[in-house]
C-alpha cells in the first residue's frame, strides 16, 4: 500500500500541489498553501465495473415543478436581493468585511423569520441561528439591542458539524437556518483545522446537503480575504445556490447587500440598508443617503429645459456611476476651483489620479477653451472611495466646469465616461450596471458617451429608464452645462479665453 502523501491546498483556489512553494501556481497567490492531509484513498474510476448503474428517466423541459413558495423574511430589501424571498431547500452564502454587518442582518432575518406578524403561539420556531463565533450572551446582548430578544429564535453556539447535523435532521426542522460562520465550522472526519479549504468545503457540503433533504433555507456566512473574496476555496461559491456580498465603506452609514449568483433570481438587484444604533435600517430611497450633504434632486429640474432657478444646489458637484471590482457603485465627485495667490497653482487631489486630472485640465484648455489651470484646483472623491478606472474623467471634467462657471451639475443626473486627448468621450464597459444601479438609487438621468456602434441609439437607458444625455465630445458638456441657465452663458463667456 503506498504511504499517504502530504499534500498542499491553496486556500484561495483550491489547487493541489505535492510540495510547498510559496506562489500558487494555479491562482498566483503568495503564501497560501497550507498542508492537508489526504482526505481518503484516491478515487476509483469506473471502468473496472460498470454494472449496478440504473438508468436515468429523461425528461422534457416542461412539466408540472413542485417549487414550495418563497419564504420571506420581512426584510423587503433583503427579500429582494434573493429574487422575492427565499427558497426553500437553497443554500445561501453571504460574504462580507469584518465588522460590516453580516451577524446583525442575519439575526434580524432570523428573528423576523421567527415571528411573523399574524402567526399563532403555538406554531414551532421557525428559524435558528447557530454561531460558531461568538458566545450565547455575545448574540443575546446584541439582540436585546436590536429589540429583538423576545423573538422565538433557536439560539445554538456550535461548531461541530456533526452536532448540526445530529441535531436538525429531524421532520420538523426550522424553515431558517443561519450558520455564522462557515469558517468556524469543522467535520470531526477530517483531519486538517477549521477554516481551512478542504473543512470547510466539507462542512459546507454536509450541511447543503441537510438542508436539500429537510427543505430549510440555509444561511453559511462567509469571510472575506483583504482581496475581498470569499476565503477558502472558490469552491464554495460553487456549492450554494446564491452568493451575496455585503459591501459598505468603513466609517460611513450605508451597506448594500448585492447578489453575485443567483441560481433563483436576477444577480443586479441590490438592497440598501443603514446601521444604526437599533441595527440595520432599511432604505427604501436610498438617493437620499447617497446625495446626503448635497442639494436634493428636484424631480422637476429637467436637463434640456433649463432650471429656472438653481437656488440650494452646490456647484463643483457630480455623481459618477462607477464600477469597482466589477461591481457598480455611484460615488460623488467634488471640486474647488480658486484663483492660485502665489506662483504655481496647487493640486490636491484624494482619491483619483494626478496625472488623469493634469490631462482632463489640459483638454479642458485645449480644446474647450477653458483656462481651469491657473487655479489651485481641490478634486476629491467622496466617502474615501479610490477610483481607478478613466470611465470617471466625465464625472471629473463635470465637477472641474460646474466648479468654475458655479452652474450647478443636475443633482439627478449620474456622468460617466472617458476623454480622449482629441476632447471625444469614449464608451466605457459596464454601461448596463451603471445605468440600472443609477436607476435603482433614485437618479433620472445619465451624461453618457454616444454609443457609435448602435448610431447613436440609448437602448440601455430607454431599457432602464433613465434619460441618456449623450455626450460625443467633452466641448458638449461645457455647452450643455451652461445652457441650464440661459443668463449665465454671458459669465461663462467671460470665463472662456
Ligand atoms: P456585525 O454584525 O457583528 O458584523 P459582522 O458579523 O459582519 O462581522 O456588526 C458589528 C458592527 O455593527 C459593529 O461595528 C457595531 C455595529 N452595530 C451598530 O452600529 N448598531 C447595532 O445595533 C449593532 C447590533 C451593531
Ligand atoms: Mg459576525
Amino acid at each position: 500500500m503506498p504511504r499517504s502523501q502530504a499534500r498542499f491546498v491553496c486556500q484561495q483556489c483550491g489547487s493541489v500541489h505535492s510540495k510547498w512553494t510559496g506562489r500558487c501556481e494555479g491562482c498566483g497567490a503568495w503564501n497560501s498553501l497550507i498542508e492537508e492531509l489526504p482526505r481518503e484513498a484516491p478515487p476509483q474510476g469506473l471502468t473496472k465495473d460498470r454494472r449496478g448503474g440504473r438508468p436515468l428517466g429523461f425528461v422534457g423541459l416542461t412539466g408540472p415543478s413542485m417549487l414550495p413558495p418563497r419564504r420571506r423574511t420581512g426584510i423587503a430589501e433583503l427579500d429582494r436581493v434573493c429574487g422575492g424571498g427565499f427558497v426553500p431547500g437553497s443554500a445561501i452564502l453571504v460574504g462580507g468585511d469584518p465588522g460590516i454587518g453580516k451577524s446583525t442582518l442575519l439575526l434580524q432575518a432570523a428573528a423576523a423569520m421567527a415571528s411573523p406578524p399574524g402567526k399563532s403561539e403555538a406554531a414551532p420556531p421557525s428559524a435558528a441561528y447557530i454561531t460558531g463565533e461568538e458566545a450565547i450572551d455575545q448574540v443575546r446582548l446584541r439582540a436585546e439591542r436590536l429589540g429583538v430578544a423576545a423573538s422565538p429564535v433557536l439560539l445554538a453556539a456550535a461548531s461541530s458539524v456533526r452536532d448540526i447535523v445530529a441535531s436538525l435532521d429531524r421532520d420538523n426542522a426550522p424553515g431558517l437556518v443561519v450558520v455564522d460562520s462557515i469558517q468556524t465550522m469543522y467535520l470531526d472526519t477530517l483531519d486538517s483545522a477549521p477554516g481551512t479549504v478542504s473543512q470547510v468545503r466539507g462542512a459546507a457540503q454536509e450541511l447543503i446537503r441537510l438542508a436539500k433533504r429537510r427543505g430549510f433555507v440555509l444561511v453559511l456566512v462567509g469571510h472575506v480575504t483583504k482581496e475581498g473574496v470569499i476565503a477558502g476555496p472558490r469552491v464554495l461559491e460553487h456549492m450554494v445556490d446564491t452568493v451575496l456580498y455585503f459591501e459598505g465603506e468603513r466609517g460611513h452609514q450605508f451597506r448594500i447587500l448585492r447578489a453575485v449568483k443567483n441560481r433563483f433570481g436576477a444577480t443586479d438587484e441590490i438592497g440598501v440598508f443603514e446601521m444604526s444604533d437599533r441595527g440595520l435600517a432599511e432604505v427604501p430611497n436610498p438617493s437620499a443617503l447617497f446625495l446626503a450633504g448635497r442639494a436634493i434632486p428636484d424631480a422637476d429640474l429637467g436637463i434640456d429645459e433649463p432650471a429656472g432657478s438653481n437656488a440650494g444646489q452646490l456647484s463643483g458637484s457630480a455623481v459618477f456611476a462607477g464600477n469597482k471590482r466589477a461591481r457598480p457603485v455611484l460615488v460623488e465627485v467634488q471640486a474647488l476651483i480658486a484663483p492660485a495667490l502665489l506662483g504655481t497653482p496647487r493640486r490636491a487631489v484624494v482619491g483619483w489620479d494626478g496625472t488623469r486630472l493634469a490631462m482632463i485640465i489640459a483638454v479642458l484648455d485645449a480644446r474647450c477653451g477653458l483656462s481651469v489651470g491657473a487655479n489651485d484646483i481641490y478634486l476629491n472623491v467622496a466617502g474615501g472611495l479610490r477610483i481607478v478606472e478613466p470611465a470617471a474623467d466625465l464625472a471629473v471634467a463635470a465637477a472641474l466646469v460646474s466648479a468654475l462657471t458655479e452652474m450647478p451639475f443636475p443633482a439627478d443626473a449620474v456622468v460617466f465616461g472617458e476623454i480622449a486627448l482629441s476632447g471625444d468621450v469614449r464608451p466605457v464597459g459596464h454601461t448596463e450596471a451603471r445605468l440600472k444601479e443609477a436607476a435603482k438609487l433614485g437618479f433620472d438621468a445619465a451624461w453618457m458617451p454616444l454609443r457609435r456602434s448602435s448610431g447613436g441609439q440609448r437602448p440601455h437607458a430607454v431599457e432602464t429608464g433613465l434619460k441618456a444625455v449623450p455626450i460625443g465630445h467633452l466641448s458638449e458638456l461645457v455647452t450643455r452645462l451652461s445652457s441650464r441657465h440661459a443668463s449665465h452663458r454671458r459669465s461663462l463667456m467671460e470665463i472662456a479665453k
